[in-house]
C-alpha cells in the first residue's frame, strides 16, 4: 500500500476560484480518487494563500484587515470545491498558527545552516504611503525607448528589462506621488551556497521525479549563465507587510513566497491535529510519497525554492511536482487575476452538471505541460456523445427489461454465454489493466479513450443482438435476460473505471445495481448478481442553451446603455471577466465626453430616456436604459461618456447614435459614468 501526500497549488485569497484552479483540482482529484481506488492511503490537502502586499492593499482598499479580506474569500471556498466534487481531505490557510511555527522553523534552520545572508538593497519607497514599491506598484517612461507609463521591471513596447530605479519620471502607482530612493537590509537564502548547487543538481536528476521538459527547464535555471551560481533569493520585506514576521528582525517579514508552499504543511499538520495523526511521523516517514500538482507558472518555486528549503531545513524533499499547462478558453488566454469568461460559479449556479466539466476536462489533459482548451461546443459533443450517448446509455437500454421483466434479477454473467459478451469481456479485462495505468500517469485522455472504445463495442453488441426484438417474442425471454444482464455487468465495469472522474454519477449507479461502497478498482473482478434498483436517469444532455448562458457577455444588449450587468444570480460586487484584450482592442472604441442637452422619457418604454447629446459641434441622439435610475431633468447640463463610433441602432422609437456608459448591476442599480469638470464636449478619452 502506498502512502500518498497530495497537495495542489495555495491560491491567492484575494478573488474566487477561477477555471484554472478548478481545471487543476479536477486534475488531482481525478488521480487522487484512482489512488483511494487503489486502496492507497491518501492526504490530499489545500489551503488558501494569504498573504503578501497585493492581498493588504486590496483589503485596506475594501476598508477590511487582510485577515476579514481572507476570511471572507476562505468562506466562499467549499460552495466551488464541494460543487465540483473535489475530495480535499482538509483547507486551511498560509494565514494560520501551524504556518507562523512552521515557516519561522524552518527560517531559523536555514539560517543556522548558514544559508541565510544579510544585505543592504536600495529601493523605491512610497513617501506617501510609507512602504517600499514592488516592481509592479511603480511606473514610468522607459529608460531605453521613452515609452509612458511602463513598469518598473520591464517595458511592454521594446521589451527591455531594468531596474525600477531606472525609469525616467518615476511615480508610485498607489499614491501617484514620486518615489524615493531608500535602502534597507534584507534576508536572502543563499542559493548560490555549493551545498543548495550541489544539492539540487542531484534532486533534478533523480529519474521519474519530474516531467522530462520540467526537469531540462530547471536544469536550465540552475545552470544558466555558464556555470555561474544561481542567484541568492531575497526573502524578506519590509513592513507594512501582510505576512510572517521574521524571527529577531523587528519590522521585517518573510515573503509570501517563502510561506506559501509551507502552508502545503501547515495544512497537513492541521488536518493531522483534527484527525488524531502524527504529522511529524506521517510527513518524514520514507514511505510518505510527497506530490505537488502545480501550473507552468510556478515550476521555478516549486523546482528550486522548495526542494532546497525543505532540505536544508532537515525535512524530507518532494518526490513528485507534476506540472500542468494553461486552460484556455475558445483559444484566448487566461488572465491570473480575471480569469476567462468562463466562470466556475455560473456554471454551477446555472445548474450545469459538474461532472461534465470533469469528464471534459479529463479527456482532454494529458501528462504534458500542454494547455488545453476548453471548446463550446466541442464540450457539448463529447459531453452528450460520450457520456450519455455511450456509458448511460448502456444502462438505459438495459435496467428496464431487467426491472420490468425479472423483477430486478440478473443472471451472473459467464464467459461464453455469447460469443459477443465473451470477446467483450476478454476486450474489457486487457483494456482495464492499461487504463489503470493511464491514470496512474496522468494521461487521463487515453484512459476516456478507451473506456469510451469499450462503450462503443457493447453498444454495438447491442445493436445487434437488438433486445427490444427479443422482448417481443416470449420464447426468446431467456436470451432477451442474458442479454440485458451482460449489458448491465459492461455497465458495471465502465462505472468503475469512469469513478474517478465520475464520482457521484458512479455513486449513484452503484445504488442501482447494489455494489458495495467505496468502490474499488478490484471490484472489476466481482461480477455483478443479484437484484438491481429500478432504473433513474443518470445524466441529462447539455443544452446549447446553458453555453450560452455561460458565455453571456457581462453586459447583456440594453438598448443605449453599456450598463456592466452581471446575471441577476450572481452576487453583487463580482461581476465576471471579460476576456483580456489588447491596447489595439481599446483603441478601436472611440470613446468621447458629451453634454446632454435634452432628456425625455419615450413613450411606451418602461426603460429608455431619450437623450441629445453635444459631442462638441455635433448633436446626437441616444436612446438610454437609464429611465428607472434617473429623472430626466436632472441629466440635463451633465457631462457624460458616450461610445462615439457604435454603428448606430434603429430602434421602435428612432435611430440611437452611440452607447451613454454606466456602472452597474440589476440588483444595485445603474450609475452613470461623467467627466470631472473642465472636460469639455468631443473630448476624446484615452
Ligand atoms: O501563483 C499562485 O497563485 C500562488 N498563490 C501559488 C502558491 S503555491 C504554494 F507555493 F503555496
Ligand atoms: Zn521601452
Amino acid at each position: 500500500m502506498r502512502r500518498l501526500f497530495v497537495t495542489t497549488a495555495l491560491p491567492y485569497a484575494n478573488g474566487p476560484f477561477h477555471i484554472g484552479h478548478i481545471m487543476e483540482y479536477i486534475q488531482a482529484d481525478v488521480w487522487v480518487r484512482f489512488q483511494r481506488m487503489q486502496g492507497h492511503e491518501v492526504h490530499f490537502v489545500g489551503a488558501d494563500d494569504a498573504h503578501g502586499a497585493p492581498i493588504m492593499l486590496k483589503a485596506e482598499a475594501e476598508g477590511l484587515t487582510p485577515e476579514q479580506l481572507v476570511a471572507r474569500i476562505t468562506a466562499d471556498r467549499p460552495r466551488h470545491l464541494n460543487g465540483f466534487h473535489i475530495s480535499f481531505d482538509n483547507w486551511h490557510s498560509t494565514d494560520s498558527a501551524e504556518n507562523v511555527e512552521l515557516s519561522q522553523n524552518i527560517y531559523r534552520a536555514l539560517s543556522a545552516a548558514g544559508l541565510v545572508r544579510r544585505e543592504p538593497v536600495e529601493q523605491f519607497f512610497d513617501p506617501v504611503k510609507g512602504m517600499f514599491l514592488a516592481d509592479r506598484y511603480v511606473k514610468g517612461e522607459c529608460p531605453k525607448c521613452g515609452a509612458k507609463d511602463q513598469y518598473g521591471d520591464a517595458c511592454e513596447v521594446c521589451g527591455s528589462v531594468y531596474a525600477p530605479t531606472e525609469l525616467r519620471e518615476p511615480r508610485s502607482t498607489l499614491t501617484g506621488a514620486t518615489p524615493v530612493r531608500r535602502v534597507s537590509d534584507h534576508y536572502f537564502f543563499r542559493l548560490s551556497d555549493p551545498r543548495c548547487v550541489a544539492f539540487l543538481r542531484e534532486w533534478l536528476a533523480t529519474p521519474g521525479r519530474l516531467q522530462p521538459q520540467v526537469a531540462n527547464k530547471a536544469r536550465e535555471w540552475l545552470e544558466a549563465k555558464g556555470g555561474e551560481p544561481l542567484a541568492d533569493w531575497d526573502i524578506s520585506r519590509d513592513a507594512p507587510y501582510f505576512g510572517i514576521p521574521i524571527p529577531d528582525a523587528p519590522g521585517k517579514y518573510l515573503y509570501v513566497w517563502l510561506d506559501a508552499p509551507i502552508g502545503y504543511l501547515a495544512s497537513l499538520k492541521h488536518y493531522c491535529a483534527r484527525t488524531g495523526r502524527d504529522f511529524q511521523a506521517l510527513l518524514a516517514d520514507p514511505r510518505t510519497e510527497q506530490i505537488h500538482f502545480i501550473g507552468k507558472d510556478i515550476i521555478y518555486f516549486h523546482t528550486l525554492f522548495w526542494p532546497a528549503m525543505l532540505r536544508f531545513s532537515g525535512h524530507k524533499v518532494p518526490d513528485h511536482v507534476w506540472v500542468h499547462g494553461f486552460i484556455t478558453v475558445s483559444g484566448a488566454k487566461m488572465s491570473k487575476s480575471r480569469g476567462t469568461g468562463l466562470s466556475p460559479l455560473r456554471y454551477l449556479e446555472l445548474g450545469m452538471n459538474p461532472e461534465w466539466l470533469r469528464y471534459y476536462i479529463a479527456a482532454k489533459l494529458n501528462a504534458n505541460v500542454e494547455d488545453l482548451d476548453f471548446n463550446p461546443d466541442d464540450f457539448i459533443a463529447r459531453v452528450n456523445s460520450d457520456l450519455v450517448g455511450k456509458y448511460v446509455n448502456i444502462a438505459s437500454r438495459a435496467a428496464g427489461f431487467i426491472t420490468k421483466r425479472f423483477g430486478g434479477e440478473v443472471l451472473p454473467v459467464e464467459a461464453g454465454r455469447s460469443a459477443g459478451t465473451a470477446a467483450w469481456l476478454a476486450l474489457a479485462e486487457a483494456a482495464g489493466e492499461r487504463i489503470r495505468g493511464h491514470y496512474e500517469e496522468r494521461e487521463f485522455g487515453k484512459a476516456m479513450r478507451e473506456i469510451m472504445e469499450l462503450a462503443d463495442r457493447m453498444n454495438e453488441a447491442i445493436d445487434r443482438e437488438k433486445p427490444w426484438e427479443l422482448a417481443k417474442d416470449p420464447a426468446q425471454s431467456r436470451r432477451l435476460h442474458e442479454v440485458c444482464s451482460d449489458c448491465l455487468e459492461a455497465f458495471r465495469r465502465l462505472t468503475l473505471l469512469l469513478a474517478p472522474v465520475l464520482p457521484h454519477t458512479a455513486g449513484r449507479a452503484a445504488a442501482m445495481l447494489g455494489l458495495p461502497l467505496p468502490l474499488r478498482w478490484s471490484q472489476l473482478r466481482e461480477p455483478l448478481s443479484g437484484r438491481i434498483q429500478p432504473y433513474e436517469h443518470l445524466m441529462q444532455r447539455v443544452d446549447p442553451k446553458q453555453l450560452e448562458a455561460l458565455f453571456e457577455l457581462p453586459a447583456p444588449e440594453k438598448p443605449g446603455t453599456a450598463a456592466a450587468a452581471p446575471a441577476a444570480a450572481q452576487a453583487p460586487g463580482t461581476p465576471r471577466a471579460a476576456a483580456r484584450i489588447g491596447i489595439e482592442d481599446f483603441a478601436k472604441l472611440d470613446l468621447r465626453v458629451a453634454k446632454v442637452l435634452t432628456a425625455e422619457a419615450v413613450e411606451g418604454s418602461s426603460k429608455l430616456l431619450r437623450l441629445t447629446l453635444d459631442l462638441g459641434g455635433e448633436e446626437r441622439q441616444v436612446f438610454s436604459g437609464i429611465r428607472a435610475a434617473y429623472e430626466p431633468q436632472a441629466l440635463v447640463g451633465r457631462l457624460v461618456i458616450v461610445v462615439a463610433n457604435l454603428e448606430p441602432r434603429r430602434m421602435r422609437f428612432g435611430v440611437s447614435e452611440g452607447m451613454v456608459l454606466c456602472a452597474g448591476d440589476d440588483t444595485s442599480g445603474i450609475y452613470l459614468l461623467s467627466a470631472d469638470s473642465g472636460a469639455a464636449p468631443g473630448m476624446r478619452v484615452t
